[in-house]
């Protein structure tokens, strides 16, 4: 008996539904033309798919927001190369079948994997691989239900908000739980294959998660990994790239480090990466909210004083050192 194949209906990225060509034609001038429902004269030079979809904005863009990152970014130069040339190809009628876009992100917390799956839609998008280009981010309590017969309706229902653009399932090994034998994960897990395998045409499934977990995952899922066409391994930053960071954050906020509050917000965290639970780029962003509630508290008592913009934007010292992570106590523990 064969299994039942997965159509989302009104899916398909062939069929040219009204609702289709209302979205095309709403998007701002700066939306790409290169879409393949638009009808535009074949590129012939890699200039002209550059300039018909923009793609290489979103690339520089990606270049300067985030800090380090080098092999992500190369990577995903060289991904960008290859459907450039895809594109080319076509025009020439050579293997016109749409390329496998399926995606594993894996690295730590706070490493950029949803920040980049987001830069890596728009670029899809662009060079006209999805009609839409969002991101549904997910988790396995979206898609697997806790009784039986609940799993493929929910499932089915992620898939079609996802469909057009990419679906971005976070801790993906979770799916997966072998020791419990009929855990509806695997129901999940099948739909989700023949979707991405039948309508790849329409949507990009990007699995993130801890590098090990997803090793493990992919040697029980051979399905899963047979379907993965690019792998992207995303490095824990260093004490200079998270200190980086933290001035490119506070610069979006409008605030800065005042006097020598640099410095002990890097002496800040060169303790912090001894933590348990080290997020990367995530434990920088959460300790600056809090030094900003400490700033706020501090200006906050100072009732009667004139507070200049100079006060109201400068992260002092202080509001780092109240860190718990500067009391004593708890670096006597650290020591122990
Ligand atoms: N290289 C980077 N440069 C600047 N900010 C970053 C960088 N990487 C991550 N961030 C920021 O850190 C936070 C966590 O990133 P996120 O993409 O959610 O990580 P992950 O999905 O790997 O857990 C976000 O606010 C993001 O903007
Ligand atoms: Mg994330």
């Amino acid at each position: 008996m064969s299994a039942p194949l997965y159509r989302i209906p009104g899916a398909s990225a062939n069929t040219a539904e009204p609702a289709q060509s209302a979205e095309a034609a709403s998007q701002p001038a700066m939306a790409p033309v290169s879409n393949p429902h638009a009808g535009h004269t074949p590129p012939k030079t890699v200039a002209d798919v550059l300039a018909q979809s923009q793609v290489e904005e979103v690339l520089d863009e990606l270049d300067h927001e985030l800090v380090g990152l080098v092999p992500i970014k190369t990577r995903i130069r060289d991904i960008a190369a290859l459907l450039v040339i895809d594109k080319l190809r076509a025009a020439h009628g050579l293997n016109a079948q749409s390329p496998s876009l399926h995606m594993c992100f894996s690295g730590n917390p706070g490493t950029g994997k949803t920040t980049v799956a987001l830069r890596m839609a728009e670029i899809l998008h662009r060079l006209g691989y999805i009609r839409k280009g969002h991101l549904v981010a997910v988790t396995r309590d979206d898609l697997v239900g806790q009784y039986i017969g609940h799993t493929a309706p929910k499932t089915k229902e992620v898939l079609k908000k996802a469909m057009g653009g990419v679906l971005f399932i976070d801790e993906a090994y979770y799916l997966y739980r072998p020791e419990n034998e009929r855990d509806y994960g695997q129901e999940a897990i099948e739909i989700l294959l023949q979707v991405m395998e039948n309508q790849r045409d329409d949507l990009v499934v990007i699995l993130a998660g801890y590098k090990d977990r997803m090793d493990t995952f992919f040697q029980s899922n051979p399905g899963m990994s047979s379907r993965i066409a690019h792998h992207l391994d995303f490095p824990d930053y260093d004490a200079g790239e998270l200190l980086t960071i933290a001035d490119k954050m506070l610069a979006q906020q409008q605030y800065r480090f005042g006097l020598g509050a640099r410095q002990v917000f890097d002496d800040y965290l060169c303790r912090r990466l001894q933590q348990p639970h080290f997020a990367n780029a995530r434990s920088v962003r959460n300790a600056l909210d809090r030094a900003r509630l400490r700033q706020a508290s501090r200006l906050f008592a100072e009732r009667e004083r004139t507070l200049s913009r100079d006060d109201l934007i400068t992260i002092e010292p202080q509001d780092i050192l109240g860190s718990r992570l500067f009391k004593p106590q708890q670096q006597e523990q650290r020591t122990a």
